[in-house]
């Protein structure tokens, strides 16, 4: 269905470029790294990689298939698939998502634009004070609201410009950029004295470190990073033309996102251990040791800070740019509003939740919603943690159990010459291994809560 009103991708490495876009970001650049480090290292990246290949390549395929046969959003894609059903609830719990973690995801990045600035702080004390520069920043209350907005501003910018001239175009020119950025920053780090540690902790796994708790941790990140569960990938798939290998793009999308989560473990992990910073530290690694790291190099470290967080802010907004588009195409195709209403008006209710995510940092910090977590970790919580492998998993057992893996597979495999097909294993992994894993997740979840 070439529907003009809406769009399609210009090209088949402009559809990979947006989808990798979108996968890549401050899940793979910051959080993928700090996980790695609390979760022992080289060992917790094994099981990832399994996550990766036993269920999240599956869940992409499905996610696109779905989209390309309906080119719908995800509530008008359950809508179209089996009318007069419940079903549809499952692609709106997946609007509901969008909004919740743009909201805080925006926070973050603004973080990362403000960075971008703040290298003559933190480089200031050689890194000694870059734990009182980052606090000092989060805690208060115009300065990160101000970013906050910017970062809103530039994807409500691009979303408004529309799929092929905006998201498309911007992310082929961004993501050749993120990965040239990152090899520079690698060589650098693991040329370090004492980068050896570094590599062997992340590189070398020692499975005695591995902890039920870090298993679960890599299914739930694994998920997060490939933007999966809450109908992203319907979207994407949504503007992808009949004669797209549609498995093929998944191990492609998924491999590229895979890559670049490593990249940056390889850029990070070498410089903890050549400065003697701690791995585990937690979320504070990017803004807080990263920084710490760059100010102990001398006045070179000044342009490598730099360099890192135009690289943090360029993955942060095409991964923005998907939660934006996925909320943005409901409102068009359920509402009928045009782009540029939806886009304009849903980035203002989306930066307006993110406003007390910012200010439970600071002012409000002794607001506590769930289980001691502040306004922003208690949004990422439900979101994350709740929603989307909640969302991803009825994904699976709505097309495994009720509208059937051999829909799916004829649909996916619609228009695929040559490359990778739909078959008996895709059938196996979506009915059975993905949703048991699944359902682990959820029973770890319901645990820590
Ligand atoms: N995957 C992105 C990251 O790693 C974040 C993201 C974008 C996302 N779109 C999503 C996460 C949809 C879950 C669902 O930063």
């Amino acid at each position: 269905m070439e529907n003009q009103a809406r769009g399609n991708w210009g090209s088949r490495i402009g559809f990979i470029a947006a989808a990798a876009g979108s996968a890549v970001g401050l899940g793979n650049i910051w959080k993928f790294p700090y996980i790695t480090g609390q979760y022992g290292g080289a060992a917790f990246v094994i099981v990832y990689l399994l996550f990766v290949i036993l269920v999240c390549i599956p869940v992409m395929s499905s996610e696109l298939l779905v989209g390309r046969l309906t080119g719908k959003n995800p509530v008008g894609a359950f809508k179209q698939l089996v009318p007069q059903s419940s079903w549809w609830i499952v692609g709106a719990m997946g609007i509901l998502a969008g909004f919740i973690i743009l909201s805080f995801y925006s926070v973050i990045g603004g973080w990362a634009i403000s960075y971008i600035f703040r290298s003559g702080a933190y480089m200031a004390s050689g890194g000694a004070n870059a734990g009182d520069v980052f606090g000092g920043f989060i805690t208060s209350p115009i300065a990160p609201l101000v970013w906050h907005a910017i970062f809103m501003a530039i994807c409500i910018g691009i979303v408004m410009a529309g799929v092929e001239k905006g998201i498309e175009k911007y992310s082929k020119i961004l993501m050749p950029a993120l990965v040239v950025l990152m090899f520079i920053l690698i060589i650098r780090s693991i040329t370090l004295p004492g980068a050896g540690a570094g590599l062997s902790f992340y590189l070398k796994p020692d499975f005695s470190k591995l902890t039920g708790a870090g298993i679960l941790a890599a299914l739930g990140q694994a998920f997060f990073s490939l933007s999966l569960g809450m109908g992203c990938m319907i979207t994407y798939g949504s503007y992808l033309k009949k004669d797209t290998n549609i498995p093929t793009d998944a191990y492609w999308i998924s491999g590229a996102d895979t890559a670049i989560a490593f990249l940056a473990g390889l850029m990070i992990f070498p410089a903890v251990f050549a400065f003697g910073l701690e791995p585990g530290a937690g979320p504070g690694l990017t803004f807080i040791t990263v920084p710490a790291v760059f100010a102990s190099m001398g006045t070179i470290g000044h342009l490598f800070g730099i360099i890192f967080f135009v690289l943090l802010t360029f993955a942060a907004v095409t991964s923005a740019i998907s939660l934006l588009e996925v909320v943005t195409a409901y409102f068009i195709d359920e509402a009928k509003w045009d782009r540029k209403k939806a886009t304009v008006i849903m980035g203002i209710i989306i930066f307006l939740i993110g406003v007390p995510c910012s200010l439970g940092l600071g002012v409000w910090s002794n607001i506590k919603i769930i289980a001691g977590r502040d306004i922003l970790d208690s949004l990422d919580f439900v979101a994350s943690n709740i929603l989307l492998p909640l969302g991803g998993f009825l994904l699976l057992i709505f097309i495994g159990w009720f509208w059937g893996t051999d829909k799916a597979i004829k649909a996916g495999n619609e228009g695929a010459k040559g490359g990778i097909t739909l078959g008996s294993g895709y059938a196996f992994l979506v009915k059975y291994i993905a949703p048991i894993a699944l359902i682990i997740v959820f029973i770890m979840k319901i645990m820590e809560f």
